[in-house]
């Protein structure tokens, strides 16, 4: 592989470095490019073909289908690993030993609680507030109630941080639903694990004892997992652009959750389900959703089918869709929108228009359909998107913050009005 790569301009010729990474990825390092060339840029919307940094926590082969977090492969994850373990993982580069993962859970139960002035704060919301808003909301309000977690420079101080949004965002994530749901707030248990813990706070009904399901700790505990990093998805690109800035982590993660939000990134799950219960309520004709999906002038689009990078299939999906039979054998539940998603797939991948533009089933294809049958509204389901994804973004929040990596701050193609002198309004 060259050591440099060259840019020819006007009869002049620029070398570039030439970067090649662990899995071989190769690219060209331009950032003295404007220096270089007095004023040449690169023009990317989307950022497609484009790095935004160097980082080594995970990878993902979207020819292959192939992600790992830290160098394990998500197959032996989901299936051997518990999500704390995950998380100790991405945020800390190794999988944790019993005294490590020990120490880790005890800190976090220390700081599970939530001051109880912030619940002033989720009773401001109507109950028809999306639950995305209302957690990007009271993360966000985290700050004031913690001033100490936001200028965070040293190990430690980064450490506890951390800690703090490791111990109190499932709190969060459970008074979202209960507030929806008109139940008072509960903290759960902490004698039970990490996950049980969560569903315990989420589920469990006054005046009734709560048992965890084994079955449904399980479903959600591969669920978190799978969804726990991604590399440079749109979310994770927000929290690491907003903390570059020394926002501090709860205002990168409060907006990380916004950018998970939108239909096209993690609010695809919800969107799956209304999209298959409306082919359902529509006699089930998949057929006239798969033209609609490729008609050009239709907006309509297969939710869940398509990936930025994978032109495979999504290894989530493929975990997601099994585990799916499995959960909901397991807990005795039909879904008839099951059986609708699985007819779509199957024509999706004998029809021209998807395979030509490698489109294939996403994570967010078939986990609405699990979240479903552990009970978890349609409207929670990019909340607990967002509950999965947190150990990733504090990751790469933590990443971008040891490496001292600048302030993120693209340049653009200016494409408006050249100078022009200021009419007065009456001779517009
Ligand atoms: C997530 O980046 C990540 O890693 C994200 C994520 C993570 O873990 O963080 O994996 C999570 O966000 C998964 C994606 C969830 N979104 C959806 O399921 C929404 C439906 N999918 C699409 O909107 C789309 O596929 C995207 C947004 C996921 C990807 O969009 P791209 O890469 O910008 O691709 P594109 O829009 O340029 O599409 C290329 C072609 C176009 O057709 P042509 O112009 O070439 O004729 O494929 C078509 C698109 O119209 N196309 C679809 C389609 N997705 C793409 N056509 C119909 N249905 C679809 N779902």
């Amino acid at each position: 592989m060259s050591k440099t790569a060259t840019i020819e301009l006007d009869g002049k010729k620029y070398d570039f470095p030439v970067v090649v990474g662990t899995e071989n990825e190769v690219a060209i390092e331009i950032k003295s490019l404007r220096g270089d060339t007095g004023g040449l840029i690169t023009l990317d919307p989307g950022y497609k073909n484009t790095g935004s940094c160097k980082s080594a926590i995970t990878f993902l082969n979207g020819e292959e289908g192939i992600l790992r977090y830290r160098g394990y492969s998500i197959e032996e994850l989901a299936e051997k690993a518990s999500f704390l373990e995950v998380a100790y993982l991405l945020i800390f580069g190794e999988l944790p030993t019993q005294d490590q993962l020990d120490k880790l859970y005890k800190d976090i139960k220390k700081e599970s609680h939530v001051d109880e002035e912030m619940k002033k704060i989720l009773d401001g919301f109507p109950k028809s507030a999306h639950p995305m808003g209302v957690l990007s909301s009271l993360t966000s309000a985290l700050i004031a109630f913690n001033p100490s977690a936001v200028n965070v420079d040293s190990d430690e101080e980064m450490y506890n941080a951390i800690i703090k949004l490791l111990a109190k965002f499932p709190v969060l994530v459970a008074w979202t639903l209960r507030k929806k749901n008109g139940q008072p707030l509960d903290y759960g248990d902490s004698s039970l694990g990490y996950v049980d813990n969560i569903l315990k706070m989420m589920f469990k009904k006054p005046h009734e004892n709560y048992e965890v399901d084994p079955v449904v700790s399980s479903a959600l505990n591969k669920l978190l997992i799978l969804h726990a990093d991604h590399e440079q998805n749109c979310s994770t690109s927000t929290v690491r652009i907003v903390g570059s800035s020394h926002a501090g982590l709860f205002a990168s993660i409060s907006a990380g959750i916004s950018a998970l939000w939108g239909p096209l990134h993690g609010g695809a799950n919800q969107a799956v389900i209304e999209m298959l219960e409306g082919i359902k309520q529509d006699g089930g004709d998949t057929k006239k959703y798969m033209g609609k999906a490729k008609d050009k002038e239709d907006p309509f689009r297969l939710m869940g089918f398509g990936h930025r990078v994978y032109k495979n299939f999504d290894p989530r999906a493929k975990i997601i869709k099994k585990s799916a039979d499995d959960v909901l054998n397991q807990l005795g539940v039909e879904d008839p929108v099951l059986d609708i998603a699985k007819g779509l797939e199957k024509e999706a991948l004998e029809d021209s228009y998807f395979v030509d533009r490698k489109l294939y089933p996403n994570v967010d294809f078939y986990s609405g359909i699990i979240y479903r049958a552990l009970g978890i509204p349609t409207e929670m389901f990019t909340v607990m998107f967002a509950l999965g994804r947190l150990p990733g973004w504090i990751a790469q929040w933590r990443e971008m913050r040891l490496e001292k990596e600048p302030i993120g701050r693209p340049r653009q193609v200016y494409t408006g009005e050249n100078l022009r002198d200021f009419k007065d309004i009456s001779k517009r």
